[in-house]
């Protein structure tokens, strides 16, 4: 089937004219092109022809109801020289046998026991954390959410190799920039792609931090009772009976990781920048640990009562969503919205534009957890898809919550940021939507915090930025 209609969209006479708008700024040139467009918005990248979805319904008959109709767009098949066939970039039956095998590491009951490592590991952070220290927010969060998804997932510490990963995971993020994605297979196969070199290296560092893991754990041959193990231990009754190779299960690991901490780490670091900027949240959501937690640490069990933390993290997730950009390629010509999709077009599904739609959120850029209050009606489904959604929808979605939610209880008892005058906090679209230059801000004990058995004092002064 293929539908004529042409969708409206940016058009330019000279070739090349809208990747360049494109590359110059990402987030700008899909908001604009929404806005002018319309829900359906048609142009091209280089030769790649390009739809811009930004309704919630479409969204959902793209995600969900015709799936099977689309693959995982470029950037993650660009990915896939990085990531080899896990769960992120793998497609079909290879992607739903692993999908089966690593399920089980997020259900509900494993989840449990995450929360109480995520406590304290968050505790132990916080704890090495001085008063008017300066302090990149960004890299503290990178920091924690690596050390949660070594030890939860992999039963592994990371802090002596922290150094080399940050390295190789700054590279790494930098070369999936928007450039790399539209050039074509062979030109980045053949190591043309200018920084294909520094992304090799990148890969061999994270790699052999990885291998070394899988080698340690074979070698010990014992069973932790966390993912590792289990996938080690995986056989594919369904299939050839067989286990994973040392690739495939290097390929799930490097996926879970890398996957597993960048997002939540901006999630968190932009979590951190909005209280900051917004004192009067900042005292709520005090107020609110303070009379739920008054100085304890907090559990999974504790998080139905804090809701008002939940809003927050929630409303911080719509404003800087950490993937701010799903692709899917059309397999077959189809439509979506009336408009046809010919095979092989790529529709991007942002949200950034949906999140920032002034249809479902008034006053789109204003920080406003109230948006999430209980008595507020209920939106269309995908007007708040930070997770993405249908059969590739986040696997570590509740996991996400979890550590979002209570690494934020942890430290916010104890600390608030205040960011640094001057230092630029701009977003940069990458893999996920970081701070360009990090977010800098003054580490502050807070006024009347106290550690766990500490009593507290009756009325507490609170400074306010
Ligand atoms: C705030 C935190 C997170 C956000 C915003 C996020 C977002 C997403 C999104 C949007 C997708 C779908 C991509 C697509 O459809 O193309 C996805 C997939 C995925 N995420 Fe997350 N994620 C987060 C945390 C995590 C965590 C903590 C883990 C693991 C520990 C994880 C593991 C994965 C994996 C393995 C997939 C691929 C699933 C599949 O294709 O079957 N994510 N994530």
């Amino acid at each position: 089937m293929r539908i004529a209609i042409e969708p409206p969209g940016p058009r330019s006479r000279l070739p090349g004219a809208t990747l360049l708008r494109f590359r110059r700024d990402r987030l700008g040139f899909l908001l604009a092109t929404a806005r002018t467009h319309g829900d359906v918005a048609g142009f091209t990248l280089g030769r790649q022809p390009i739809y811009l979805v930004s309704d919630p319904a479409m969204i959902q008959d793209v995600l969900e109801l015709q799936a099977a109709s689309f693959t995982k767009g470029r950037a993650l098949e660009r990915a896939r020289h990085l990531l080899g066939q896990g769960l992120l970039t793998s497609e079909g039956e290879l992607h739903q046998r692993q999908r089966r095998l690593v399920m089980p590491a997020f259900h509900k009951q494993r989840l449990a026991g995450y929360g109480a490592t995520m406590v304290a590991l968050a505790r132990a952070h916080g704890a090495a954390w001085q008063p008017g220290r300066v302090v990149d927010v960004a890299t503290e969060m990178m920091h924690l959410t690596r050390a949660i998804v070594a030890k939860t997932l992999f039963d592994h510490d990371v802090a002596d190799d922290a150094g080399e990963i940050d390295a190789a995971m700054g590279v790494l993020v930098g070369s999936f920039g928007s450039v790399a994605l539209f050039l074509p297979e062979w030109v980045v196969e053949r190591g043309l792609w200018p920084s294909a070199a520094r992304l090799e290296a990148a890969r061999a560092t994270l790699d052999a931090t990885i291998y070394g893991m899988i080698a340690a754990r074979r070698a010990e041959g014992r069973d932790h009772g966390d993912l590792l193990s289990m996938l080690l231990a995986a056989v594919d009754e369904d299939g050839d009976g067989r286990g994973m190779s040392d690739r495939q299960l290097r390929d799930e690991v490097m996926t879970l990781f890398l996957a597993g901490h960048e997002t939540t780490a901006n999630a968190l670091a932009w979590t951190w920048f909005l209280l900051a900027e917004h004192p009067e949240v900042d005292l709520r959501l005090d107020a609110e640990l303070d009379r739920v937690l008054a100085g304890r640490p907090p559990t999974l069990d504790d998080l139905p009562a804090l809701p008002y933390t939940r809003m927050v993290f929630t409303e911080a997730m719509r404003l800087y969503p950490p993937a701010w950009l799903l692709g899917r390629r059309a397999a077959r010509d189809c439509s979506v919205g009336g408009f046809g999709i010919p095979r092989g077009a790529v529709v991007l599904m942002s949200q950034w534009v949906v999140h920032h739609d002034p249809r479902l959120y008034p006053d789109p850029f204003r920080f406003d957890p109230e948006r999430w209050a209980a008595d507020v009606p209920a939106r269309p489904k995908y007007a708040y898809f930070p997770f993405g959604g249908g059969p590739r929808r986040c696997i570590g979605e509740a996991f996400a919550w979890a550590e979002g939610l209570l690494v934020l209880a942890t430290l916010a008892q104890g600390w608030r940021m205040r960011l640094v005058p001057g230092h630029p906090v701009v977003p940069e679209p990458l893999i996920t939507l970081r701070p360009r230059h990090g977010i800098r801000a003054v580490l502050e004990r807070r006024a009347g915090a106290r550690g766990p058995g500490e009593a507290k004092p009756a009325a507490r002064p609170r400074a306010v930025a």
